[in-house]
């Protein structure tokens, strides 16, 4: 069967399994069905298929793709919400601390990094432990009357001149009719292609919303960019003997 036809017959199974009011069996065939549309692009499809969700009030995002490489450091990284895919364990393998507040989603993380339980909100590090942090895709799991707290944590075990690298997701203002949010992933690294969706309860942010945090936090923004809904900040400790050319 051709994708389209595929498209198609997943789409009207989802739609008898809203009927039979099974949203879950519905969300998978969507999910499914809006992963093809990478192959065949197909507007009408896809926006049926996005008009499903939002019918079981699941705002989802069209499928976003990001290239990632192995993060340039001598030093360690610790990774927030490293647990999931583990893709910064996948990329920098043994120089990553990966904690997380799940052990089953640290468990079921396959790389190299070493894997601690944790709350990002509560680190158990010394000040000045690591040369970088990152969080990618994490902050959008974590409800943001948290978030400076996490800032002013990350701030506080990286040295004087650590980076904290951030990628996230912009989520609009949602009407109340939406109860979370997917964003279907692809994940380009040197060696494999991640496919993945993340979920979350509904929370509205985008790159404004975390730089005003950063700043709150002390951290000054050395980089940023924007492709459709994803963006990056790269945030830096400015400690006493930086030097702001070498930035
Ligand atoms: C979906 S993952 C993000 C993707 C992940 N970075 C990867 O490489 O696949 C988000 C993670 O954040 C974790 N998390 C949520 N709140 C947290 C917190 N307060 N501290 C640490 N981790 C947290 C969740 O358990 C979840 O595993």
């Amino acid at each position: 069967m051709i994708n389209n036809e595929r498209m198609r017959k997943l789409i009207e199974e989802a739609e008898c399994d809203i009927e039979a009011d099974d949203h879950e069996k519905a969300a998978q065939k969507l999910f499914q069905a809006l992963g093809m549309t990478k192959q065949i692009p197909d507007k009408d499809l896809s926006n049926k298929i996005l008009q499903k969700f939002s019918e079981i009030g699941i705002f989802c995002l069209m499928p976003q793709s990001i290239e990632l490489t192995p993060i340039a450091t001598d030093g360690l990284i610790l990774d927030i919400g490293g647990g999931g895919e583990g893709i910064i364990g996948k990329l920098n393998g043994k120089r990553v601390v990966a904690i997380d507040i799940s052990e089953r989603e640290l468990a079921e993380t396959q790389n190299e990094a070493m894997k601690v339980v944790m709350d990002a909100t509560d680190l158990k590090f010394l000040p000045n432990s690591f040369d970088v942090c990152t969080s990618l895709f994490s902050l959008m799991y974590i409800p943001k009357k948290k978030h400076l707290k996490v800032f002013e944590e990350v701030y506080r075990v990286l040295r004087d001149n650590g980076r904290f690298l951030i990628w996230e997701v912009r989520i609009p203002r949602l009407d109340e009719s939406y109860n979370s949010c997917v964003v279907p992933l692809e994940l380009r690294l040197p060696n494999e292609t991640v496919e993945t969706g993340y979920g979350v309860e509904v929370q509205t942010q985008d790159i404004k919303y975390f730089k005003e945090l950063a700043q709150k936090a002390k951290f000054t923004i050395a980089n940023e960019w924007n492709k459709d809904e994803t963006f990056h900040l790269q945030l830096i400790k400015i400690g006493t003997k930086t030097n702001l050319s070498d930035l």
